[in-house]
């Protein structure tokens, strides 16, 4: 599809309403519209949709994009698929060239997703009515299994022949080769046959449901074979980057603001068997930051329920990591010394109460070492010092940090400035950097970022109200306001926001949706409104000042100098404040 085409159905569709379908509490506030995001928790809205430009942008977050973009992250599309529905909404037809190359691609991609799903149901098909699926179907009853988990998730049955799938799938047009590319096929001199043989059979699908693999459980007890066979990667299955069962869970998720991750693929039919649907598991590898990416879509709050046998500290201890450097909140279950979720529920043991009782991480690990580790002993008192100093560590909240110091503290009767000491070694340690230095960047960023965001409240208010840009003289300013937003104050005299936006380069753009998607009160009176112009300007001076003065006190001058020109800095912010 051409550029044209984009823009055209862009411009044919009216953004607030297509948000407003996802996010009904979108209301009109000044220029803007706002409302609880759809991509993160919140109760107050932070979610700011503009009109004029067609844009979105979430202020807690950090989402933002246009209506094609809104439409690929809340739907969990790709950018190809989501501009389909937008043309579909925009009642355009899209044009779609693509190269060769990837056309071919595509089309593979379509033929292998579409082999799949056909496998799949014939799977189905013998688990659910066939001859062949007797022994399967005996199988699932005596692990409990319901009829409607069985249909929900398309959990099938390959018999134990050589050639099943394989003529099934031959017949209906599909190659010996690629069936086998595609792992549906093994092959042993030159000769294929069907790979999964007497499973049970999981299809593996990705977040928006299309069938990208399987996973099969063996049902013969006496067989060398693995336990679970899975497929291969493909151009559709990345086991890094599929979650099993989250298409089936997504819904729940949102709704229940948590996602439960457990180990093994029957867990989650089980869980969903007691109205617990909000469950998923990263098939047999190690969780990623990619599949705890895909999670975080629908919640920022995830419980672990691993197995009680595999569930290493050290598995904890790395899920916890991954879970705070992307600023989500884990809590993690104890299962009651039942092996896994589904031993829980087949059991009878309450899922829903222990799952009530989740704790976060620390306090989780906290308790459970204390049950193992001798506490009265000095080497006991190490290990646990060692053990939680290390999820301390990676904790991102400062406020966190130091709860848990404290109450390391109480519970092995050492002060808190020494374990601060143990703390700060062992970030040192691990991190191998000055902890002084990045931290003094950061906070010379953080201030001009600051001030950079204050004066953006400053242009917006200004361009809220147009026709009293020419009360506010830009010259005063132009220490304090960044090139761009005198360029935009500027051109904003003569131009309205969507005439001047096209005259701008592409960071100009940038900063200007910015701009345009603060929340800015309309204010009639114009008294009003220029006492708070100067409220806003004077916050942003101060800003400037103090980063100056930051500025001057790290910069490579003679002591009486710095002196000078510090003093003469913060005579100036004294006079503000
Ligand atoms: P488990 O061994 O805990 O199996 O593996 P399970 O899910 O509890 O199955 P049952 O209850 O014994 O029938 C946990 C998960 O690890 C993956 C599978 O996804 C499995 O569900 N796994 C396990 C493999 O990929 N390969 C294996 O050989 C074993
Ligand atoms: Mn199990």
């Amino acid at each position: 599809m051409s550029k044209d085409q984009i823009e055209e159905i862009k411009s044919k569709l009216d953004i607030v309403s297509v948000v407003r379908e996802y996010v009904p509490s979108l209301k009109k506030n000044g220029r803007n519209h706002f409302g609880l995001c759809p991509f993160h928790n919140e109760r107050t809205p932070s979610f700011s949709v503009n009109e004029e430009l067609g844009i979105f942008k979430c202020f807690g977050c950090g989402e933002g994009g246009d209506v094609i973009s809104f439409i690929e992250k809340v739907e969990g599309l790709d950018f190809i698929k989501a501009l389909e529905i937008a043309a579909k909404k925009a009642g355009v037809e899209l044009r779609i060239e693509r190269s060769g190359f990837s056309e071919k691609r595509n089309k593979e991609r379509e033929r292998l997703i579409e082999a799949n799903h056909l496998a799949a149901e014939y799977y189905h098909y013998l688990l659910g009515k066939h001859e062949y699926g007797k022994e399967a179907r005996k199988y699932a009853k005596s692990r409990g299994l319901r009829v409607k988990e069985l249909k929900q998730f398309m959990i099938g049955f390959a018999p134990s022949g050589y050639e099943n799938l394989k003529n099934f799938l031959k017949k209906k047009g599909y190659t010996e080769a690629e069936l086998l590319s595609w792992g549906l096929l093994a092959e042993k001199s030159g000769h294929t046959y069907d790979k999964f043989r007497n499973r049970l059979m999981f299809p593996i699908t990705n977040h928006i449901g299309e069938f990208v693999g399987f996973s099969g459980r063996i049902l013969d007890k006496n067989s060398k074979a693995p336990k679970y066979l899975n497929s291969p990667e493909t151009l559709v299955y990345k086991k890094s980057q599929i979650v099993f069962g989250l298409y089936q869970a997504k819904e729940a998720i949102r709704k229940n603001n948590a996602a439960i991750l457990v180990e093994g693929n029957i867990d989650i039919l089980s869980s969903h068997m007691v109205e617990v649907q909000n469950i998923v598991a990263p098939l047999g590898t190690a969780l990623t930051q990619e599949q705890l990416k895909l999670i975080k879509r629908y919640s920022d709050n995830i419980i672990f329920a691993f197995d009680t046998d595999s569930a290493g500290e050290k598995a904890l201890l790395r899920s916890h990591e991954l879970a705070e450097s992307l600023e989500m909140h884990a809590k993690v279950v104890d299962l009651n010394g039942y092996q896994d979720v589904d031993e829980l529920i087949q059991k009878g043991g309450d899922w829903k109460k222990i799952l009530s009782k989740a704790e976060p991480v620390v306090d989780h690990m906290m308790n459970r070492l204390k049950r193992r580790i001798d506490m009265t002993s000095a080497e006991g008192k190490d290990e646990y010092v060692d053990s939680i100093i290390a999820l301390i560590a990676t904790t991102e909240s400062s406020v966190r940090q130091a709860h848990y110091l404290e109450r390391l503290s109480v519970a092995v009767g050492v002060d808190v400035s020494e374990l601060k000491t143990i703390l700060n070694k062992y970030i040192q340690k691990s991190k191998k950097v000055d902890i002084n230095e990045t931290s003094i960047v950061e906070t010379k960023e953080k201030v001009i970022k600051r001030s950079n965001s204050r004066a953006d409240l400053l242009v917006a208010a200004l361009l809220s109200h147009r026709e009293r840009i020419r009360l506010f003289d830009l010259s005063l300013w132009s220490e304090i306001l960044s090139e761009e937003q005198t360029k935009i104050l500027e051109m904003a005299r003569e131009k309205t926001v969507k005439e001047l936006f096209v005259d701008l380069n592409q960071a100009e753009q940038e900063r200007l949706k910015d701009i345009m998607l603060l929340p800015v009160d309309v204010i009639e009176d114009e008294g009003l409104f220029m006492q708070s112009i100067k409220l806003i300007a004077d916050s942003v001076f101060k800003d400037f000042l103090r980063a100056e003065i930051r500025r001057i006190k790290f910069a490579n001058l003679n002591e009486q100098e710095k002196g000078e020109i510090l003093n003469k800095l913060v005579i100036r912010l004294q006079s503000l404040q």
